[in-house]
């Protein structure tokens, strides 16, 4: 082996590379290619190998013609690599075609469960007469929740309300809304107009009607010079809002310790309209809230004068509005989570 002998090596390696090159179909071709020429274990590496059996004073001369050599086929490499890898994206974008009008997946959209969408109705018609919603709180005390409203401690009438007790003594899961009627009269002055929805508790043997966890809108007005007239007319204007214009309803004498007098509200049967049928329990009538004129003890409890002051109050579980409007007949369906039944009511 002599220095020129190498040289001829060398520059036949480059020849050979070209070659390659310009035949090499694809840029996996010409990487390949690279590995095996510039490689650790590659063909230039093997051949300067033989610089061992040179004579010692043109060892340091090979240095320069190595460089050269190997800046050429990198060169070469690099060049044949961006040509076909333009190439290969120019072929890619004639064929992958991306069609950018074409629909997209459906979102799945949720939908409000039934219980808060009957009370955003509930608050959506109130709040065209100018109701408010304010919020209670769900754990109360005795005070709040009966005795202020009337409701006194041992008094029978606590026999309405089945209780479910915390450990806190003289606290208690809220078995209504109306204890918000004690805390609103408390920090606002009349003129009041507002709804109290929320969660209530009761201990209950639960079936189709009776749950133990539930929903209430509480309604109250208080001003001067209102009078049961004004809760007529509110009540029937959000009947005809909710169930249909020209719903025939009714008040009937009904009895709560908070109000004087009190009264139940009915709408006519939304399924037979008044002749009477199964839903109705043939009376024709479907009983949609209890309501009444605050009772004077309330207003003083709340350190209004009934004298001056004068207030309706009303409360209604919007379960059982949903039902209602909805033909649903098991109350148990609100919390049992089923997606079938709670996608229905978009
Ligand atoms: N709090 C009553 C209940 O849970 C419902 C009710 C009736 C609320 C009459 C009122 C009312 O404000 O005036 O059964």
């Amino acid at each position: 082996m002599d220095l020129a002998q190498l040289t001829r090596d060398l520059e036949s390696l480059v020849a050979e590379t070209a070659t390659a090159l310009a035949v090499a179909p694809d840029v996996a071709a010409v990487e390949a290619l690279e590995v095996d020429v510039l490689g650790k274990k590659g063909r230039l590496t093997g051949v300067l190998r033989g610089i061992g059996a040179l004579p010692p004073e043109d060892r340091p001369k090979v240095g320069a013609i190595a460089n050269r050599v190997r800046n050429e086929i990198e060169g070469a490499i690099v060049e044949r690599r961006s040509g076909l890898g333009s190439a290969e994206l120019d072929a890619r974008l004639r064929t992958e075609t991306i069609d950018v009008t074409m629909p997209g997946r459906p979102i799945r959209r949720g939908s409000l469960h039934p219980s808060l969408e009957s009370m955003a109705e509930i608050a959506r018609i109130f709040g065209q007469f100018g109701f408010v919603v304010y919020e209670s709180p769900e754990v109360e005390t005795d005070e709040n929740n009966f005795q202020l409203l009337n409701i006194p401690v041992d008094h029978p009438a606590r026999d309405l309300w089945d209780t479910l007790y915390v450990d806190i003594p003289g606290h208690l899961l809220r078995t209504h809304t109306s204890p918000g009627q004690i805390h609103l009269m408390r920090s606002v002055k009349p003129p009041i107009r507002a709804l109290l929805p929320g969660r209530c508790f009761r201990y209950e043997a639960i079936d189709a009607s009776h749950g133990s966890e539930f929903f209430q809108v509480e309604g109250l007005m208080v001003d001067e010079g209102t009078t049961l007239g004004d809760l007529r007319g509110i009540l029937e204007a959000f009947a005809h809002a909710m169930f249909g214009a020209g719903k025939r309803t009714r008040f009937r004498p009904g009895y709560y310790p908070f109000t004087e007098p009190s009264v139940a509200f009915d709408v006519e049967c939304l399924v037979c309209g008044g002749p009477g049928c199964p839903a109705c329990g043939r009376s024709g009538w479907m009983t949609i809230l209890g309501a009444g004129m605050v009772h004077p003890v309330v207003l003083r409890n709340c350190g209004l004068d009934p004298e001056r002051y004068q207030g309706f109050a009303f409360g209604m579980g919007p379960e059982r509005i949903a039902m209602l409007r909805h033909r649903i007949t098991d109350l148990r369906l609100f919390l049992e989570n089923d997606l079938r039944f709670l996608g229905q009511f978009r």
